[in-house]
């Protein structure tokens, strides 16, 4: 108990946050508390577990949170990740991924907490995908800008900071509030509804449980720098979308593939991310399910939901 790690969890009622929870709580080496916006949202009882209500933008709110906890690591998933509202609403979206991501900052720097960022692949402008760590970002949304902003505060904050890049996660939290892509294709086959999904945007996508557990070895481990964390096969949205299809035994004549461009959505997306994960694979031995292993195992863990 003495020699537990004390982590604060930002964004835990999300996809990411929630899947951190859940296995952070089962790993005796750290006490658990997660902060979101919303009421909690993850329904079963959890030892080891203290849920705040917090808005990251209200720092009043966040310090004396923050000063009570006192935690020694601060994992920060919470974000504004609605790509298109962020463009439509570049305010809200700054102050939510960077001056919500600066309050943070200032007051792990006070408690001296290692601080963990989540960020994105969207930092890059898509046309030399896949990328590696050392390469230049060239964000083409607001998102993806705003997150960048956000990297570059973690950077040059003094204390050990890490930033997590990620890609096109896919897994499934509870309560959730909007579909996330595979529940959104399995809900629209399953309703006998016709889907457009692009066949020109190239992803590595990314099980949400590969995710967590490579970010809590790099909150054990103490390690700083930039990590991509990703899953290790490049494929199309369209060609994930009939995995899924696949998987769930739906009929893949129900989804049209559509270019980028006639899609039109407000936010630019970048066309070939992805990541190379080899940092990851050598430095805290990082080994992603295949996207077929993955599906397969959240097709077990959602029976009866999905
Ligand atoms: N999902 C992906 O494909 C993907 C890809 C690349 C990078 N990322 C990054 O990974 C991180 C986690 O993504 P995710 O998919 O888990 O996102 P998500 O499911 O949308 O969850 C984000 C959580 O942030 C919380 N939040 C939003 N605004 C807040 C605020 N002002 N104060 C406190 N909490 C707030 C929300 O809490 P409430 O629900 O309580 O309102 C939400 O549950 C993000 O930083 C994102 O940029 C995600």
């Amino acid at each position: 108990m003495g020699l537990s790690k004390k982590v604060l969890i930002t964004g835990a009622n999300g996809l990411v946050g929630q899947s951190l929870v859940s296995l952070m709580t089962r790993d005796s080496a750290f006490k658990v508390h997660g902060l979101s916006k919303g009421n909690k949202r993850i329904s079963y009882y959890i030892e080891n577990f203290t849920y705040y209500n917090a808005d990251i933008t209200d720092k009043t709110a966040l310090q004396e949170i923050i000063l009570k906890i006192k935690p020694n690591v601060i994992i920060h998933t919470a974000a504004l990740t609605q790509i298109d509202e962020c463009e439509q609403n570049k305010e809200l979206c700054h102050k939510i991924n960077v001056e919500g991501t600066q309050n943070l900052l200032e007051l792990a720097e006070k408690i001296k907490a290692h601080f963990i960022f989540l960020s994105t692949d969207f930092v890059f402008d898509g046309l030399n995908g896949p990328y590696q760590e050392k390469d230049t970002p060239n964000p083409i949304s607001y998102y993806g800008q705003s997150k960048l902003i956000a990297e570059q505060l973690v950077q040059t904050s003094l204390i050990p900071c890490t930033i997590v890049r990620t890609v096109l996660v896919y897994g499934h939290h509870q309560g959730m509030r909007r579909n996330n892509i595979v529940s959104w294709i399995i809900n629209s086959l399953k309703n006998q509804q016709t889907i457009k999904i692009v066949n020109d945007q190239f992803r590595t996508p990314t099980f949400v449980d590969d995710l967590a557990r490579a970010i809590m070895v790099l909150a054990h481990q103490q390690k700083t720098g930039i990590y991509h964390i990703s899953g290790a096969e490049m494929c199309s949205v369209l060609e994930f979308a009939y995995a899924v299809a696949d998987i769930w035994g739906l009929p893949k004549t129900l989804i049209e593939p559509i270019s980028s461009q006639k899609l039109n959505q407000p936010a630019k997306r970048p066309p070939k991310t992805g990541f190379v994960i080899l940092k990851a694979q050598i430095d805290i031995g990082y080994s992603p399910h295949t996207i077929k292993q993955g599906l397969n195992i959240l097709k077990q863990q959602t029976k009866g939901i999905l």
